[in-house]
């Protein structure tokens, strides 16, 4: 009887935990995130330029995981979904075996298919360029790397500035299927809009009064800060 009682309650704890391993609801903890995080054990210094043969896991690789995995219900650090927590580059390492991308849980769920991929089902798939990314810095050793891009703040049309932006940076936690604090950063037309409430600059100039964006990852550089208010002021174009 008793053993019967254990075995009923570990399998509804079991359901418990499947069915709340990766809510799909925005929930919004209420903090607004201190906006600087991101590498854990502090953002390393950055190389003045980026090489094109080297992924940077400041530049590249948080960003993805952050928009892609970091959302409130999967792997942020109140969550942490599975366990897996996934905010700082040293809680990333965990899953990674330098050098060996194909031996790393980090890229073996990142590949998966079906219902089993990380990020799962509605959520879209990692594209193949950012599977790529992610295969790459791991190959190279998984370093907690740092560089100067190449951001001019004479480029701010949609199509070059904003949109590489939002698609790296935000759109996976601004999208229909998973739309943090109600906010759709995905299209043009919906990009203008969070644009025109003041809402879209406040956020990633971290002025006070907004949520610090984008959250989980760092501050965005002061160049495409500046790329976004001159693309707002010159009337958010869709060019
Ligand atoms: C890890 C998920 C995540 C990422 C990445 C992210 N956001 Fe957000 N964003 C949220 C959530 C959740 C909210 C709701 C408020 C909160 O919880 O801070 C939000 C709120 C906002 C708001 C409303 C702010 C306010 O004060 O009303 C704006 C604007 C915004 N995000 C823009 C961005 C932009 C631009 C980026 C990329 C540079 C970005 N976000 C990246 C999750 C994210």
């Amino acid at each position: 009887m008793k053993n019967k009682f254990i075995y009923v309650a570990a399998v509804v704890a079991a359901a418990v935990i499947v069915l709340n391993a990766c809510r799909h609801e925005i929930l919004n903890p209420g903090n607004g995130g201190s906006g600087g995080g991101g590498t854990g054990g502090g953002t390393p210094p950055a190389v003045s330029s980026c090489s094109p043969d080297t992924v940077y896991f400041v530049n590249s690789i948080m960003p993805i995981i952050a928009s892609n995995c970091t959302m409130s219900g999967c792997h942020d650090n109140i969550t942490h979904a599975d366990g897996v927590d996934l905010t700082t580059y040293t809680k990333i390492v965990r899953y990674v075996v330098p050098g060996n991308a194909a031996n790393s849980k980090l890229y073996k769920e990142i590949i998966k298919t079906g219902s089993e991929r990380m990020p799962p089902p509605p959520m879209a798939p990692l594209t193949a360029a950012q599977i790529a990314l992610v295969q790459k810095w791991i190959n190279q050793g998984a370093k907690n790397n740092n560089c100067v891009g190449s951001c001019d703040t004479a480029t701010f049309t949609y199509t070059a500035a904003i949109k590489p932006i939002m698609t790296g940076k935000c759109v996976g936690c601004h999208n229909p299927t998973n739309l943090g604090g109600n906010i759709d950063l995905s299209t043009h037309a919906a990009v203008k809009v969070t644009a025109l409430n003041g809402k879209l600059y406040g956020s990633v100039a971290h002025l006070t009064g907004y949520s610090p964006m984008p959250k989980n990852s760092a501050k965005l550089s002061d160049c495409e800060i500046r790329q976004i208010q001159k693309w707002i002021t010159a009337g958010s174009q869709n060019n």
